[in-house]
């Protein structure tokens, strides 16, 4: 077709139409989701926790890393429907609690995702005159507030896994960890080992505190002066033999907490996460994959706890034990839509559709990037879709319905008349009905409980800004330590 390509535009387009047929042999990413946590942040000990330069530039790079993966007009796996350079916001979907360090983080990394455009983003008046957006032509990408119990408020400010989680059954199995053999005899022959650090950390930490009971915020303490603080008291105490065991038994700390295969409720914060990932991923498989406004780029912040949640329930550990640790600051699990069918403007077949689970411990902008492992103890990384969804829903909590039944709880949201099941129907056990119901309207159901929860969320963001624009010092008398875990532990 010579007339084509008169003039060059129209050969560019021709390269573009033609592009799919190219890529029939290749493989397409229709849409990721990907769960996010933090850069490198102060510590827990002492909040308001804030994120530093150091964590910024780790999310930053994070940032430009799935960039040049999915969006930049080079990436290597490039995602066709969505915009390269100016951001549409109807492509991307950013969410954290509210909450310093995951709000700033998702902020800072919306800023390497789409870089200010400069002259790309003018936009000209109807006077005539030519304006830019401060900063270079910055691009604001709303960063929304979580829209699930799955890390709840200020979970970067709460020592304790479970406090913003507000479900019942999870808060008592938690708890229950604290009465677990496993736990109680490692609370006793680590008191030594947590002794003989007192002088590391007793500025901070009373001896009565300074046991396994602590075992994550004196870890995170001493880890957070290792990066920040150029002199530390008693510091040739900190051999890396000592350090990695502080590690160690924090790791096997806060799995305690997250998760517990006999006790699924444990891990709920792992079970609306994957609620989550089914209901975003199904909307992008659904879709026509040339539609332009569809959310193909879904990216959630959030803790370390929910990422060890999910590990246990996804039996990721099955794959590698190194799973039973505590994830690297801005660390990010991915899950790709993947298929080989040409890209029309029909929906891709479902049967024809799959889906890769990635991980980056640590920035995939500084550590390397991504690696595949495979999900539910299987031995491909790519499942097919059906595959992926029917395991998922194995423990996927997607409504409210199921999330009260899971949690136990009966007031508020999840009391009858809100839920419209009628009084006294749904009293049963908790931790057999976990799974989704199937059906539809999840996404409503579940808006419920996301409501409430942040109102309140909300309501402490508020109280928290009052206090610091009117220059008070927000220091919480529970600051580090057993705090919360030992008062919660009923
Ligand atoms: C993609 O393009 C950007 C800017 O145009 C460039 O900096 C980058 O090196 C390119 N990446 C690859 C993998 O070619
Ligand atoms: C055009 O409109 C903008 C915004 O109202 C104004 O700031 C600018 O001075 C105008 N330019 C001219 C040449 O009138
Ligand atoms: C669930 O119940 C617990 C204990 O009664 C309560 O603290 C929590 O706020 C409830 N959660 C919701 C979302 O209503
Ligand atoms: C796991 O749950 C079971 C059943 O509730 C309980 O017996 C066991 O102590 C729990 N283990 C831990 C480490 O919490
Ligand atoms: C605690 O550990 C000591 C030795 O480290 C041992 O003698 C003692 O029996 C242990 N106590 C319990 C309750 O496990
Ligand atoms: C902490 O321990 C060091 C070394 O044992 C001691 O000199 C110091 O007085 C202690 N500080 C506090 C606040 O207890
Ligand atoms: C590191 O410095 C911070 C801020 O000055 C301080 O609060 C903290 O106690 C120090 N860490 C240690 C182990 O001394
Ligand atoms: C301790 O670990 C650091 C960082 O991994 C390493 O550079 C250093 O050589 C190690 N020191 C010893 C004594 O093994
Ligand atoms: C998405 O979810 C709906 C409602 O649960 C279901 O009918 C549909 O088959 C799902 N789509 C795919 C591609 O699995
Ligand atoms: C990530 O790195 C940390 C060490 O910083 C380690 O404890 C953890 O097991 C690693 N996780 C995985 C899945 O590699
Ligand atoms: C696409 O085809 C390649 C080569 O046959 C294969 O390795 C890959 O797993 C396929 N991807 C999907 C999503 O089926
Ligand atoms: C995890 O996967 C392994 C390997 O396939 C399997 O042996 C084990 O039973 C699985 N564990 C759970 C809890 O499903």
């Amino acid at each position: 077709m010579p007339s084509t390509l008169r003039v060059a535009s129209s050969a560019m387009l021709l390269a573009l139409a033609t592009a799919p047929v190219s890529v029939v042999a290749d493989e397409s990413v229709l849409g990721i989701y990907v769960f996010h946590r933090h850069g490198d942040r102060t510590t827990k000990s002492w909040p308001p926790t804030m994120l530093t330069a150091l964590g910024a530039d780790q999310v930053y790079a994070s940032g430009n890393y799935f960039r040049e993966r999915y969006v930049a007009a080079n990436a290597s796996s490039r995602i066709s429907a969505v915009a390269t350079d100016i951001a549409v916001l109807a492509q991307i979907a950013v969410t954290a609690p509210v909450d310093n360090v995951l709000q700033s983080s998702a902020n800072v990394f919306t800023q390497s995702l789409y870089p200010p455009a400069g002259t790309a983003a003018q936009q000209t008046l109807a006077n005539g005159t030519v304006t830019e957006s401060p900063f270079s032509g910055y691009q604001y990408i709303p960063v929304n507030i979580v829209s699930s119990a799955a890390s709840a408020s200020g979970s970067e400010d709460s020592e304790w896994l479970q406090g913003g989680s507000g479900c019942n059954n999870a808060i008592i199995s938690s708890n229950n960890y604290f009465s677990s053999s496993s736990y109680l005899e490692t609370l006793n022959s680590t008191k030594d080992f947590y002794a003989s650090l007192l002088p590391v950390i007793n500025t901070t930490f009373t001896s009565a505190q300074d046991t396994f009971k602590n075992a994550y915020t004196i870890y995170d303490y001493v880890h957070v002066s290792e990066i920040h603080n150029a002199t530390i008291p008693s510091s040739d105490l900190l051999t890396n033999d000592t350090l990695f065991q502080l590690q160690t038994r924090a790791d096997q700390h806060e799995w305690g907490l997250a998760y517990n295969s006999s006790d699924p409720v444990r891990a709920i914060s792992g079970a609306v996460l994957a609620g989550q990932i089914l209901q975003s991923l199904n909307t992008t498989a659904r879709a026509v994959p040339t539609a332009k406004s569809t959310a193909r780029l879904n990216f959630q912040f959030g803790a370390y706890g929910t990422f060890m949640s999910f590990f246990g329930l996804a039996n990721l550990t099955a794959a590698n034990p190194e799973f039973y640790g505590i994830v690297d600051y801005a660390s990010a699990i991915v899950f790709e839509l993947v298929t080989n069918a040409t890209l029309g403007d029909k929906a891709v077949d479902p049967s024809d559709i799959s889906v890769r689970f990635l991980f980056s411990n640590g920035s995939a902008g500084v550590n390397g990037g991504l690696t595949a492992y495979p999900l539910f103890g299987q031995s491909e990384v790519t499942l097919p879709w059906n595959t992926f969804t029917s395991e998922m829903n194995k423990f996927a909590i997607s409504n409210t319905i199921s999330w009260c039944n899971a949690c136990g709880n009966t007031t508020g949201v999840c009391d009858p008349s809100a839920l419209g099941t009628g009084s006294g129907s749904s009293s049963g056990n908790a931790s057999t009905t976990s799974s989704n119901n199937g059906g539809g309207g999840v996404s409503r159901a579940v808006a419920g409980v996301i409501g409430a929860l942040v109102t309140l969320a909300v309501i402490l963001g508020l109280e928290a800004l009052v206090m610091l624009i009117g220059g008070l010092r927000v220091v919480k008398k529970n600051v580090a330590v057993a705090g919360k875990a030992a008062s919660s532990s009923a």
